[in-house]
């Protein structure tokens, strides 16, 4: 079965729209969702909208919880947390209801479906060392988990008791007996120095994983964040993916 996975959208509506028609192209058969819906954009609820019909194989993210007060946003930085606070009264009273109806984690198969880490979907762990990633594969009970968070594309993999490797993060076939984390990147805002949308493709029967970029419209995107009063380094910073 082809797959398409997408994560952290942010509100981002043309970075969503431009994503959507590639997907038309592409043409998966089942598209999941790893988190962040909301946080950082302007379009909170138009985004909602686009991926309650879209699919319903989605997890929460931490800005999602943190929209409708199911986690701390104390530990946010401070532009993040005043989008949080932006988004929350913004909110129908339906998205925020559906917010908090979502789930964590998701599996089909060896497959593990979350937003942070595996392990501990709720402390939004990132996973940026090799010993976060080495913890991270220990309580992988799957051969393969898809993340999102960082917003940085990235390919982890482990083959028995060897040390985490990191892979090119562009395009994988998987190993037989080799475990994966793989982070799809972002769709509203990518910070690995690129600013396209990133989302994955990923053929379960071939194994193949493909990171596709998609560019939109970001001076469009960065008028509606200065527009609706959001920090302006959410606007600056799309363009430079970071
Ligand atoms: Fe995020």
């Amino acid at each position: 079965m082809k797959w398409a996975i997408l994560s952290d959208v942010h509100g981002n509506l043309e970075a969503f729209q431009a994503v959507l028609k590639d997907l038309d192209t592409e043409k998966p058969e089942k598209i999941a969702f790893l988190g962040d819906a909301v946080g950082y954009g302007a379009d909170p609820n138009e985004c909602l909208a686009i991926l309650r019909d879209l699919t319903d194989w989605v997890v929460a993210g931490n800005h999602d919880y943190g929209a409708v007060g199911l986690t701390d946003i104390e530990v946010f930085n401070p532009p993040a947390r005043s989008a949080i606070l932006w988004t929350r009264e913004r909110l129908s009273e339906d998205n925020q209801a559906y917010l908090r109806r979502q789930l964590l984690r998701r599996q089909n198969g060896d497959t593990a479906f979350v937003h942070a880490t595996p392990n501990q979907p709720e402390e939004w762990y990132y996973l940026f060392t090799f010993p976060e990633a080495e913890e991270a594969f220990q309580s992988l009970s799957g051969d393969l988990a898809f993340v999102g968070h960082s917003h940085r594309p990235l390919i982890l993999a482990k083959e028995g008791t060897l040390g985490v490797e990191a892979c090119p993060p562009e395009e994988i076939v998987l190993r037989p007996r080799v475990r994966y984390i793989i982070n799809v990147g972002s769709v509203g805002q990518p910070r690995d120095g690129r600013p396209e949308a990133a989302y994955g493709i990923y053929d379960d029967a071939e194994k193949r994983y493909l990171l596709k970029r998609v560019p939109y419209d970001v001076a469009t995107t960065q008028k509606k964040i200065i527009h609706a009063g959001l920090p302006p380094f959410l606007a600056q910073r799309l363009s430079q993916g970071i």
